[in-house]
This record gives structure tokens, C-alpha cells and sequence, in this order.
């Protein structure tokens, strides 16, 4: 008998808020689900498009970008700069064949575990309902064009 679909969902987060948001959503035990593999950045303006292209060739079912709520960047404009990055790659996504709703953007500051846990199960309920992200994966195959960071 075959396991049921869990989704795998990569989170590249801000260590200064996201990430102190998990950790607080950690440190208070609420539950979320384990389906989040987080990778810690110093800040959102350092997340690049092909990181998230390169998360779902390397078989992620859906990916979380999150950092420090406008305003509170540690960087001062770094989450603006992730914010236009976002807007510009959330047109393309249609050309590229992902679908948008494989992809979240979210801002999470260090006081919001709560949100955190809640976003994290909003977000692995929806991928599970979209099921195994395979499309990607066997584009990249045919073409056999890695994407490189
Ligand atoms: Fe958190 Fe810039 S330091 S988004």
C-alpha cells in the first residue's frame, strides 16, 4: 500500500524575523506541519527568483518566501527590493509553466509565531491538495537546461 502524498515545501526565510517567528512558534509548541525544510537567509532582498526555480527542479512541491513585514527590515529596503523581484517573477510564472499557487509570499515578524504555525498549515493543505509538483521537474529533464544560481 502506497503512503499518502506529503508535500515537500522549501521556506527561504529572514533569520531576523521569519525565522525568529518559527523559532517563537517553536519555543511556544504550537503545532504546524513538518513538511517545511527552511532555509535561513540574512535577508529577503537576498532572495533570488532561481532559488525558488532551483528549489522546485530539486523536487519541492511548493516554496515559502517570507521576511520582515515592510517597514522593519534589518536591511532597511531589503524586503522592498524582494517585493518588486516577486511582482516581476509572479508575471512570468504563467511563461515558466509554475503555478502561482505553488508559491507564497509572506511577511512574518520575530512576535508572530502564531501566524507562522498558521501559515505553514494553510500552506501544506492547499499544496497537498494540488498534489505532487512534477511538471517542472520533467520540463527541466526534456530541455536538459539546469537552472543555475
Ligand atoms: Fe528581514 Fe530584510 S532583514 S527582510
Amino acid at each position: 500500500m502506497s503512503k499518502p502524498f506529503e508535500p515537500k515545501i522549501v521556506a527561504f526565510v529572514c533569520t531576523y524575523c521569519t525565522y525568529a517567528g518559527a523559532d517563537l512558534a517553536g519555543t511556544s509548541r504550537l503545532k504546524y506541519p513538518p513538511n517545511i525544510r527552511m532555509v535561513r537567509l540574512p535577508c529577503t532582498g537576498r532572495i533570488s527568483p532561481m532559488f525558488i526555480l532551483k528549489a522546485l527542479q530539486k523536487g519541492a512541491d511548493g516554496v515559502l518566501v517570507s521576511g520582515c513585514h515592510p517597514g522593519d527590515c534589518h536591511f532597511t529596503h531589503g524586503n522592498y527590493h524582494a517585493r518588486r523581484r516577486w511582482t516581476v517573477f509572479r508575471a512570468l510564472l504563467n511563461f515558466t509553466g509554475i503555478p502561482l499557487e505553488r508559491i507564497r509570499f509572506s511577511w512574518i515578524s520575530a512576535a508572530e509565531g502564531v501566524k507562522f504555525a498558521e501559515l505553514i498549515s494553510s500552506l501544506t493543505e492547499d499544496i497537498r491538495k494540488l498534489g505532487p509538483f512534477e511538471q517542472y521537474k520533467a520540463m527541466i529533464h526534456e530541455t536538459e537546461a539546469p537552472v543555475s544560481l
